[in-house]
């Protein structure tokens, strides 16, 4: 497998960009509101606006000047307000948190002195400077909060303050509905990324049986008919946990979605609108993922599945950093980095498909797959246990390939996100697979 070999300049040029447009999203996404929504709980699955906004100054702070730089703690007093292990996020509008002038301010200061010790820093020094790794951390560290306070935008009461284009309109999509996943080996995980956190580490080898896997994420037309088939009143679909939690909860359709006379309706960043067909089905659980699959004869496709139909070149037998090959993310490959504020229809992005020819796996909607988040065979902790390692085991399923809220640092075909099975306010899709021989 190749990966891609960049120089230090050309890393370092890539370092100054990611960090630059996540502050811009960070800027955006936390000036869009008056500071009193900043401060507020819009829901206790969210910390406040202005608790990210202080942790993502931290965080850099904790890991680029002090743990590269060697720099004294600029506010030791706050490193507790702000670690994320000390106080749960319902807790957190209870803390003595800086307020948004003071946040923005910390936050500004941090970044001026990375600024100048990107500079100064040697790209072939130790492990976390190696390739200018911790700074590719942090500006990934950045946007994945930028993604979690779009979370908090859209859970948030009130009219819409963030606007953006939709996607280009697109023809029906008229190909195949599913694809054929040759069995055999092929290169699961990355060991040459220069950026890839430790979870999607070391590149290893893995069998997958042969398999058929959706050509498109799961639309919400077809959602649709799971709902009004009664889904979501028959047991049979479920799993005994999935079946407690929908009951317990009163969960009937996809969070945000409310049916209006014949009509379904949602909410969407303060607008509500009628339920797109076309689009891929969003804010769903993993338990609503697996019984829809159960009840469509199908089954969510393993970690393992998903990526295989991602990056493997059955011409070649390598393994691809995107679908599409080895070069960065465009506009034209997929729907990333918060430039629509939703999915694009499904079947767009003819560019990004896979050699297999499927589409969308890149982009638009997180997809729950069957599996629960492992390491993988070789895996070491770095540079801190409590990014991934405290989280491996059952309680977490990974999701992969990214949403149309996350930015193109923090998305690649290794990249692996986790949730607990219940999580629906996370911008969560799914397609469907199931094994050649069913
Ligand atoms: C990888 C999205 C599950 O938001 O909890 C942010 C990313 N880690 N700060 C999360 C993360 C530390 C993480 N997820
Ligand atoms: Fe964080």
């Amino acid at each position: 497998m190749t990966d891609p070999v960049l120089d230090a300049g050309a890393l370092r040029d890539r370092a100054l960009r990611s960090l630059t447009t996540a502050r811009d999203r960070t800027t955006l996404l936390t000036t869009c509101v008056e500071d009193p929504d900043l401060t507020a709980q819009h829901s206790p699955l969210m910390s406040p606006l202005v608790w990210d906004l202080a942790h993502i100054g931290n965080q850099e702070e904790l890991w680029l000047l002090r743990a590269v730089g060697g720099r004294e703690a600029l506010r030791p007093e706050i490193d507790g307000l702000y670690d994320a292990f000390e106080h749960p996020r319902a807790e957190r509008p209870s803390l003595p948190l800086l307020a948004p002038g003071e946040a923005r301010a910390y936050a500004a200061e941090v970044r001026g002195r990375v600024l100048d010790l990107l500079e100064s820093t040697d790209f072939h020094g130790t492990r976390l400077t190696e390739a200018g790794f911790a700074f590719g951390m942090i500006a990934q560290h950045e946007q994945q909060h930028d993604e979690t306070m779009l979370i908090t935008h859209q859970l948030r009461k009130g009219p819409r303050a963030l606007t953006a284009p939709d996607p280009e309109p697109a023809p029906p999509f008229t190909g195949p509905a599913e694809v054929l996943v040759p069995g055999g080996p092929f290169t699961m995980g990355t060991s040459a990324e220069p950026w890839a956190l430790d979870n999607e580490r070391p590149a290893h080898v893995r069998e997958v049986e042969p398999f058929r896997i959706d050509t498109t994420p799961v639309t919400n037309g077809a959602y649709l008919a799971f709902v009004e088939d009664g889904g979501y009143t028959d047991p049979r679909w479920w799993t005994p946990d999935g079946w407690a939690h929908i009951r317990r909860h009163g969960i009937t359709a996809p969070l945000y979605w409310r049916r209006d006379g014949g009509q379904w309706l949602r909410r969407r960043f303060g607008v509500t609108e009628a339920v797109p067909p076309d689009e891929p089905v969003l804010h769903v659980c993993w338990y609503e993922a697996d019984a829809y699959a159960r009840w469509a004869g199908r089954r969510l496709p393993t970690e393992a599945e998903w990526e295989k139909a991602a990056r493997h070149d059955p011409a070649t037998g390598r393994s691809a950093r995107y679908p599409w090959g080895d070069a960065d993310p465009t506009p034209q490959h997929a729907n990333l980095g918060q430039r629509h504020l939703r999915p694009a229809p499904a079947g767009g992005y003819p560019a990004g498909e896979s050699p297999l020819g499927v589409r969308q796996l890149i982009g638009d909607v997180w997809e729950w797959t069957a599996s629960d988040f492992l390491p993988y065979p070789g895996f070491t902790a770095f540079p801190y246990k409590e990014y991934s390692e405290v989280f491996f085991g059952p309680e977490y399923k990974v999701l992969r390939g990214g949403s149309f809220a996350v930015d193109p640092v923090a998305c690649r075909g290794t990249f692996r996100n986790w949730d607990h099975p219940i999580r629906r306010q996370i911008f969560s899709g799914f397609r469907t697979a199931r094994s050649e021989d069913s």
